[in-house]
């Protein structure tokens, strides 16, 4: 069946059965890898990218339900504002380990400053909670976030 998507700012025609997960389509079909596999289930947050602004869990979230909703994935973030200011907070404080689960992690962060500028510690637990990792780097996920809500200018 064929989709037109509209994946960082370009619309792409795919042809895939309705019921693929956004996530194959990503990696196998547009060979955008960045986003992740982890568990397929919604349950580790390392597939997450945007669907018109909303960390959404692209493993069960099937081709024929985006319809025309803007998704932004990981390759892309870093020229919104937010993303750029996310991504600029990790490096600084060098949040990541092995890195794996980290693009669903700068996606759930930068969906939550958008929504909420200056997240308190429970808005950051509350929008990071589905998002695992296992060389446990919470700790300076958290402080990145709130450098980054801190952060004026662009990519400061
Ligand atoms: S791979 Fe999607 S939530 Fe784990
Ligand atoms: S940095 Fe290794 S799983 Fe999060």
């Amino acid at each position: 069946m064929a989709f037109a998507l509209k994946v960082n700012g370009d619309t792409h025609s795919i042809d895939v059965d309705g019921d693929t997960p956004l996530l194959w389509v990503l990696r196998d079909v547009l060979g955008m890898t960045g986003t992740k596999f982890g568990c397929g289930m919604a349950l580790c947050g390392a597939c997450t990218v945007h669907i018109d602004g909303v960390a959404t869990r692209s493993c069960v979230t099937s081709v024929d339900s985006i319809g025309q909703s803007a998704i932004t994935t990981i390759e892309a973030i870093g020229a919104t504002a937010t993303g750029a200011k996310i991504q600029k907070a990790w490096l600084d404080r060098e949040v990541v380990q092995c890195g794996y689960c980290q693009s669903g992690q700068i996606m759930s962060a930068s969906a939550l400053l958008v929504s909420k500028p200056h997240p308190t510690d429970a808005d950051i637990d509350d929008a990071m909670s589905g998002n695992i990792c296992r060389c446990g780097t919470y700790v300076r996920i958290r402080e990145a976030i709130k450098a980054a809500a801190q952060s004026t200018v662009r990519g400061d």
